[in-house]
Parts: C-alpha cells; sequence; structure tokens
C-alpha cells in the first residue's frame, strides 16, 4: 500500500503540500484535549502495513512532544509498518555539550526519545555546531536538508548587490553555502553572549557597506538577539540597514516585534515554522528527502 502523510495540528497545509510531492494522501490527527490536560488521539484511515510519516514541526516543543509521541505509539497501534518524522525544525540541537557542573545535555537525550519513537528523521538545517551530523546522535536513518540552495536563489532573484552576513562563527557553514550558490560575498562578524538575551556582536568599518545590501543571515531566530547586535554592527560599521534572512523563524516572544524596531530593512524565513516573515518554502525538499527514506524502510522489508 502506498505511504500516508500524516499531520499534526498546526502542520496541516505543509503536510498537503509535501503528500503531494510524494504523490501520496495526507490525513490529519485529529486532538481532543480533556478538560485535565490530557489528550486522545484519532487517526481516521487504515494505516495496516504502510509506511507512514508524521509531520510536526517543533518549535515550542514542549507544548507539542507528548501528543506526537502519542501520535507514533497510535499509528503503530493501527498497524503502521513504519513511523518516520518529518519535524521541519528540530528542537533541542543547541544544548549539545554540558555547560556547567551537573547541567543537562538535551540534545542527546531528546535525540533518544525520538529515536526510541520514530524509524527515521527529517529536518532542515539543525543546529549542528559542537555535533557534527544528525546520525551522530541519532541512532535512526536522518536526513539534515539544506536550505541554503531555497536562500541562495532567493537572494538571487531579489537582491541585485548582496554581502552576506553571518553574525557569529557559528554561522559561518549556513553563510558560506548561501555565498557559494548566490555568488555574493560574505565575511563572519564576531559574537559575544553573555546571557539570554545579553548579545554583543561587533564589526569591522567597512568601504563595501557603502554600494552593497548587506544580508544577515542564520540558522535560528529566537530572541532575535543575535540579530538586533548584528544589525546594529552593520550600521555602526557603515552600512545600510541589512535585510535579515532566517531559516528557523522561532521568534520567542516580541522578538519579531524587537527586531523590526531594530530596523531590519526586511525579515525573511524559511517556512519550517509558520510566521509571517515566511517567504521560502522547504516543503518540496523534505517531501523529497522523505520519499528516501520511506523508500528505504520499503526495501529492508522486501
Ligand atoms: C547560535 O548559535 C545560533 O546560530 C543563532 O545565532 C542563535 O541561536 C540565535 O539566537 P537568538 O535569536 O536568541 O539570539
Amino acid at each position: 500500500m502506498s505511504p500516508c502523510v500524516l499531520s499534526m495540528p498546526g502542520n496541516v497545509p505543509r503536510a498537503a503540500a509535501m503528500a503531494a510531492t510524494l504523490g501520496c494522501e495526507a490525513v490529519a490527527i485529529e486532538v481532543h484535549r480533556f478538560p485535565d490536560g490530557e489528550s486522545s488521539l484519532t487517526i481516521s484511515v487504515n494505516l495496516a502495513h504502510r509506511d507512514v510519516a508524521i509531520v510536526c514541526t517543533l518549535d515550542r516543543p514542549n507544548d507539542k512532544f507528548t501528543e506526537l509521541l502519542l501520535a507514533a505509539e497510535l499509528a503503530r497501534d493501527l498497524g503502521a509498518a513504519s513511523v518516520g518524522l518529518i519535524a521541519p525544525y528540530l528542537a533541542y540541537m543547541r544544548q549539545d555539550i554540558r555547560f556547567n557542573p551537573g547541567e543537562s545535555v538535551t540534545a542527546k537525550y531528546f535525540s533518544n526519545l525520538v529515536s526510541t519513537h520514530f524509524d527515521w528523521l527529517v529536518t532542515a538545517d539543525p543546529h549542528l555546531h559542537r555535533i557534527a551530523t544528525l546520525e551522530t546522535v541519532y541512532r535512526i536513518p536522518a536526513i539534515a536538508v539544506p536550505a541554503a540552495p531555497a536562500i541562495g536563489d532567493w537572494i538571487v532573484r531579489h537582491i541585485k548587490q548582496a554581502w552576506l552576513i553571518g553574525p557569529d562563527e557559528e554561522s559561518r557553514q549556513w553563510v558560506a553555502e548561501v555565498a557559494k550558490i548566490s555568488g555574493a560575498p560574505f565575511m563572519v562578524l564576531e559574537k559575544v553572549r553573555r546571557g539570554d538575551h545579553d548579545v554583543a556582536v561587533t564589526a569591522a568599518q567597512a568601504e563595501w557597506l557603502n554600494h552593497r545590501t548587506p544580508v544577515i543571515v542564520d540558522d535560528i531566530a529566537s530572541t532575535a538577539r543575535t540579530l538586533i547586535a548584528a544589525i546594529s554592527a552593520v550600521v555602526a560599521a557603515g552600512g545600510i540597514k541589512p535585510v535579515c534572512i532566517v531559516v528557523h523563524a522561532v521568534f520567542a516572544g516580541d522578538a519579531f516585534a524587537d527586531l523590526k524596531a531594530a530596523g531590519a530593512d526586511q525579515v525573511i524565513s524559511c517556512n519550517t515554522v509558520a510566521h509571517p516573515s515566511n517567504a521560502i518554502s522547504l516543503d518540496a525538499d523534505l517531501a523529497a528527502a522523505a520519499a528516501r527514506l520511506l523508500e528505504k524502510m520499503a526495501v529492508r522489508r522486501r
């Protein structure tokens, strides 16, 4: 039987787009929340012997994760042959070492939970910094879809003379790739983070800023303090107000309003987290990666 794409609440449009690419049906998982805070889930389609992909982006993960694991268990209970996860944004990738004694390494624990409940994983640009590859921490077949081709393409189509800027050393991997694809030059700034909302970024005075459009590229905007500090640094170095492009528009609390107020000329994001700044779709790329892993599951059974 053909695979089935299931969507968790809030993921219906992106799951439908992925199912269209995969040429299979998309079914929304119904979730009923009881007054006591527990949930009951219903999947109204025959899953017996079918390979299943559950779509659930994982910003605000603590609100979503219990129901996601229940959905995976339900799919197996209903006879699914395999259950994969398409998480356009994958949470808990940044706490990848023990920063202080006794502190949790949640990247490792979260990956253990996902690897226990799912047969495979697809995501877009996970925050791979000290962790070299996704499969270093995930015990299941996993594909990290790069956003750089889609971002590079957007820049070519929308910005005439871009100068790409990575706000910190960690962003070098993304900004260098986008530079290769778009043909624009790039530089990486220096960042010091002293706390969740306390970030300083420095940029050298630069003559190029007078005649090119600065485009800051980063993987995640959470508090947006990194982007806000980078905007100040670029403007202080003689540049015009930059365009900001992020893969994952997490934007905690008032972060988006703060970023606009800080003078971002335009804020553009990929659609891994639903947000008004979404302008670049990764649905087809994520679906193509899922197709490879669905095929792998089918081959395993032959
Ligand atoms: C850091 O390593 C990441 O690449 C981002 O720069 C960071 O997560 C952004 O966080 P915030 O928006 O809270 O400054």
